[in-house]
């Protein structure tokens, strides 16, 4: 039997266990899948010691994706990018290989689960860490027509917007920036709605029609989504679907075979 967990802290309310037991099931492969919380300064520790009980894979979550992208021997070229790691898988010889999905299935929620067309939208991404850094590659190889990241400290978008210079039609910019400008597609990569609060977004951001998709999810719609519903959204949804494709994408890395998400998205219904 394989072994699998999740690492994070906190991370007792992480749904990872439950839909990579689901992936497995459904793909009759054998396998365990845990959650490990590893204290702030001992996820290497953690790390080299699932590794040392013969594990085979993990994926990183909060706060640890920037330090596994360190520690990792070798990395993706969409992790390099990313900066950090959100998968690792341990390999035979026993060194550590880093990949970062999280755009990938933002990217496979977009399009294939909610019929979203990248190409040509007017994207403004709201916040500029790295949930947000996670997923810049993929989104601008979509082919939109530009991507606006605003954040509330400026200077942490304009280094992003650096950090990807060689990919065209990026652009940074303050809340106060947002003026007079109209998406079809707004991302919300802040934590802010997190804790019920919003960015200020001026009237009129979201064109007719528009669409909000929130990275993040809860059991209530979030602060992100409701504001889309009351601003005249054609679609206003959450990241759990993000969430069941990163590690649909991550479970196909590690096993070779690519789960059905559609079924078991349609478990956490719950989450809207
Ligand atoms: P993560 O890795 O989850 O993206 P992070 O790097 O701490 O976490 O980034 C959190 C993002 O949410 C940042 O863009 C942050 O804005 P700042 O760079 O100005 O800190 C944004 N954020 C957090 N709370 C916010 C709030 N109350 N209003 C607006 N933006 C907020």
């Amino acid at each position: 039997m394989d072994h699998y967990a999740v690492i994070g802290n906190p991370i007792a309310h992480s749904l990872s266990p439950r839909i990579h037991r689901m992936f497995a099931l459904q793909t009759r492969q054998a396998l365990t899948y845990k959650a490990i919380l590893a204290p702030k300064d001992g996820f290497k520790t953690v790390v080299y010691d699932f590794r040392k009980r013969g594990g085979r894979g993990l994926n990183v979550t909060l706060p640890f994706k920037l330090e596994a992208c360190q520690l990792v021997d070798e990395r993706s070229k969409r992790a390099e990018r990313a900066g950090a790691v959100n998968t690792i898988i341990i390999q035979q010889d026993g060194s550590l290989h880093g990949e970062n999905t999280d755009g990938v299935g933002l990217i496979r929620d977009l399009t294939r689960n909610h019929g979203i067309d990248l190409n040509a939208q007017r994207v403004l991404i709201l916040g500029a860490g790295g949930a947000v850094r996670g997923v810049l590659e993929p989104l601008l190889s979509s082919q939109p027509k530009h991507i606006v990241i605003a954040n509330r400290t400026v200077e942490r978008a304009v280094e992003l917007v650096r950090l990807f210079d060689k990919l065209d039609g990026l652009q940074a910019c303050g809340f106060d920036g947002l003026k007079n400008r109209h998406f079809d597609l707004i991302i919300n990569g802040t934590s802010a709605a997190v804790s019920g609060e919003l960015p200020p977004l001026p009237k009129g951001i979201l064109s007719s029609g528009g669409i909000c998709y929130d990275m993040f999810y809860a059991r209530q719609p979030t602060a992100f989504v409701t504001w889309g519903r009351q601003h005249g959204a054609s679609m206003a949804v959450n990241g759990i679907g993000m969430l069941i494709e990163q590690a649909a994408e991550s479970f196909l890395l590690w096993r070779g075979v690519r789960p059905d998400t559609r079924a078991v998205i349609d478990q956490f219904s719950g989450y809207k």
